[in-house]
């Protein structure tokens, strides 16, 4: 953490609806996040995440990309919102840009994302439709560090449930968004916590490289040594 003690300032940048915005509000509410959401930052005006935001009290701003067409621009403007509320670490929680290289070297260690899928598997959009496509078995989700690769970083924490039979795009979504909303709060903890930690693209749990990311099922079991699927 940039200053030794203090509680963890957190950043989170989102273009949608927030849901998972406010599954870490809650955990804030409830006592179970060692960390304060000081900035949410959206591309869209009409994002949910930002009135999700305004309503907790919490600094709202909308960056409007039109009003930066290049990128080193957008993400320098970035840079300088999350520098001026001391960020210690970037939450992206369905942010719809690519970030440069730059800034994501700029947060190295210190930026998580969350991705629909079980990372290393579809990367990219339209996860559920790929997974039902492919007749998988396991679909979920995947907390893990950013790289400037997208959906690349080393993996931190899945949340993993069976396809059923009956399960179409918006049932699967509906099943891992939920997946989602227990697993970053957990992950975020574990980072406000300082016992998650990222050193050269390996993720360390308390102090133990984490071979293969923690998995949480959908009966609430966690494993920090789960097969491969
Ligand atoms: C989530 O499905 C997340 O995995 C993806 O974007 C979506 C964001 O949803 N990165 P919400 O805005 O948090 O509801």
């Amino acid at each position: 953490m940039s200053r030794p003690g203090a509680v963890p300032r957190l950043a989170v940048l989102a273009s949608g609806e927030g849901s998972n915005l406010q599954a870490l509000l809650d955990a804030g509410e409830r006592g179970n996040l060692p960390g304060e959401i000081t900035l949410v930052i959206s591309d869209r005006d009409g994002a949910g995440a930002l009135q999700r935001a305004r309503t907790a009290g919490i600094q709202a701003l909308h960056l409007p990309p039109q009003a930066h067409p290049s990128r080193g621009d957008y993400d320098r403007l970035l840079a300088r919102s999350l520098a001026d509320h001391g960020t210690d670490l970037v939450v992206l929680a369905g942010f719809m840009r690519i970030l440069s290289d730059e800034l994501v070297q700029s947060f190295a260690g210190r930026m998580l994302n969350i991705h629909p899928s079980l990372l290393p598997r579809h990367r990219g959009l339209h996860t559920h439709r790929r997974v039902l496509e492919a007749r998988e078995a396991v679909h979920g989700a995947t907390v893990h560090f950013v790289v400037p690769e997208l959906d690349a970083g080393p993996a931190v924490l899945q949340y993993r449930c069976a396809v059923r039979p009956w399960d179409n795009e918006a049932s699967l979504a509906a099943s891992v968004r939920r997946g989602e909303h227990l697993i970053y709060p957990i992950a975020v903890k574990w980072f406000c916590q300082g016992r998650l930690r990222c050193r050269d693209d390996h993720v360390l749990l308390d102090d133990q490289p984490l071979r293969a990311p923690a998995v949480l099922t959908r009966d609430g079991a966690m494993a920090l040594a789960a097969p491969p699927i």
